[in-house]
């Protein structure tokens, strides 16, 4: 068990594969009137990009609930509609990314650190709909992304919840702040701890398990819950999943 600082993100950025999943999921979902679900990290940018211009383009009078403080930024800067969840509980459409999406379309998400507002938020669409890029996409969560499940946790309760998730057999690492000294703090106020399982092969279990360990807010661990992913790929194409 060790804190770790920094962060580095799951090989180098492939610009064009992330805007041109972005863009698709866009144009073939988001419909006049919608609800949508805004996810948060850098795939999303190019998601809220293609929403703004279809928006003012078609009219399409769409409401856009956020998920982190980056992607309220992004809805207010991009001239959409900003609504919360308490107004709109019931949202058509949430569009996000992942650090990494197995066979079953089951996620890691939080690399970011927003994974508590992002699972709310995509708990009460009718269709997430994930876009990332090639490097994303496994056949069991664990094996391209080796940073570790993120967890978000009530700041007092941290160690205990370190040695549990050894007990569990993972290797968990309190994540720190870039730019301060000391923890990451989350936009609900809390610690991420990234807890490597290696290959995690039944990643509904893992989440039941450590969802029962008291200060644990939420795992990064997205089960069951999306729809469609859309992968760009190395030479510019788009997948389905
Ligand atoms: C934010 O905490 C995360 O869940 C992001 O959705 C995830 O890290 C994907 O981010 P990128 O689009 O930047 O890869």
């Amino acid at each position: 068990m060790k804190e770790k600082r920094g962060r580095k993100k799951n090989g180098k950025k492939n610009a064009a594969g992330k805007k041109n999943a972005a863009e698709k999921a866009v144009e073939d979902n988001v419909k006049k009137g919608m609800i949508l679900g805004i996810g948060s990290g850098s795939t999303v940018v190019y998601a809220v990009k293609k929403i703004a211009t279809l928006n003012k383009k078609n009219n399409l009078n769409l409401k856009c609930i956020p998920t982190s403080f980056q992607s309220y930024q992004l809805i207010v800067e991009n001239g959409l509609e900003l609504v919360s969840l308490d107004q709109y509980p019931n949202i058509d459409l949430d569009i996000d990314g992942a650090d990494e999406i197995d066979k079953h379309l089951n996620l890691i998400k939080g690399g970011g650190g927003c994974l508590v507002q992002e699972k709310i938020v995509a708990s009460n669409a009718k269709t997430l709909i994930i876009i990332a890029d090639f490097r994303k996409d496994s056949q069991f969560l664990g094996e391209k992304w080796k940073e570790g499940v993120p967890i978000e946790v009530i700041p007092m309760a941290y160690v205990p919840i370190m040695n549990k998730i050894q007990e569990l057999g993972g290797n968990p690492n309190l994540r720190m702040a870039q730019a301060k000294a000391g923890p990451l703090v989350t936009d609900n106020g809390n610690f991420i701890i990234d807890a490597d399982f290696g290959i995690i092969k039944n990643p509904k279990k893992l989440n039941e398990k450590l969802k029962f360990i008291p200060g644990i807010v939420d795992t990064g661990l997205f089960i069951e819950m999306t729809s469609k992913a859309y992968i760009g790929q190395e030479d510019g194409s788009v997948v389905s999943k």
